[in-house]
């Protein structure tokens, strides 16, 4: 069986003051069902991980270099994230691949440093609102996720992070049945890939405007295993009740 994740992606918000609110998600959730993430900006990694010490809370970082160390100036390496607590890295989410133009080729790549390090990685796709429109959501997906994945990805290392780039921050989100079709078609692509029994141990997530109204029905589709929260990841109370949603699931 998959365990199912609860995703927090913090982004650039959060300094040390922030850390109240893991103290506070900790306290209300001392033993959860499922996974439980937060992704804080690199400057808090290791005094979230200090907090969350002995706790059922995991930290993770938001990208790394496939490198492991060398000449990138302001580039942070998988084993440095490893070394400052960190137990898994979002990779290729949609703001990095816009940001920093980056592409499948190249989050393949941390991925593989990822693992390498030890890290669990949470690699994200998603189309934009124009390819939606133009009828090409499942082809753009489909190709992402060849990209993204190197060969040797394995479920319990690797997590794919479905994220519509229009729904996210946005408070927009697609319909039941649009996130099942991607969900559906991603478990399909992953066992022609991988073969049907691998694929079944890869969690899919689901990301783009999750909030404690809308988790409850988005967890009871299929093939969604969790979800990669944005801003409902800022505030322990509203992380903290897409987690309970997420366990009752
Ligand atoms: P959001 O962000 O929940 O604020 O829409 C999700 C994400 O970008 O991971």
């Amino acid at each position: 069986m998959r365990r199912k994740l609860a995703a927090g992606n913090w982004k650039m918000n959060g300094t040390a003051a922030s850390l109240a609110e893991v103290t506070a998600l900790i306290a209300a959730h001392p033993a959860p069902r499922s996974e439980m993430l937060i992704c804080p900006p690199a400057t808090l990694i290791a005094a979230m991980a200090q907090a969350a010490a002995g706790s059922a809370l995991q930290v993770g970082g938001q990208d790394c270099h496939a490198n492991t160390s060398g000449a990138h100036t302001g580039d942070i390496a998988a084993v440095q994230l490893k070394d400052a607590g960190a137990s898994h890295v979002i990779l290729g989410h949609s703001e990095r691949r816009a940001d920093h133009n980056e592409t499948d080729a190249e989050v393949r790549a941390k991925t593989l440093a990822a693992v390498a390090a030890g890290l669990t990685a949470v690699v994200c796709i998603g189309e934009t609102e124009a390819e939606r429109d133009a009828g090409a959501t499942l082809k753009v997906i489909g190709d992402q996720l060849m990209g993204s994945l190197p060969d040797t990805a394995y479920g319990k290392e690797v997590v794919i992070a479905y994220e519509p780039v229009w729904a996210i921050g946005t408070g927009r989100t697609p319909t039941l049945e649009q996130i099942a079709e991607v969900h559906d078609f991603l478990r399909d692509e992953l066992a022609i890939r991988f073969g049907t029994a691998a694929a079944e141990d890869f969690r899919l997530l689901y990301g783009g405007s999750v909030k404690p109204s809308n988790a409850t029905e988005i967890f009871a589709i299929a093939n969604v295993d969790g979800a990669l929260v944005g801003g409902a990841s800022l505030k322990a109370a509203d992380f903290g009740a897409i987690l309970s949603a997420l366990d009752a699931s």
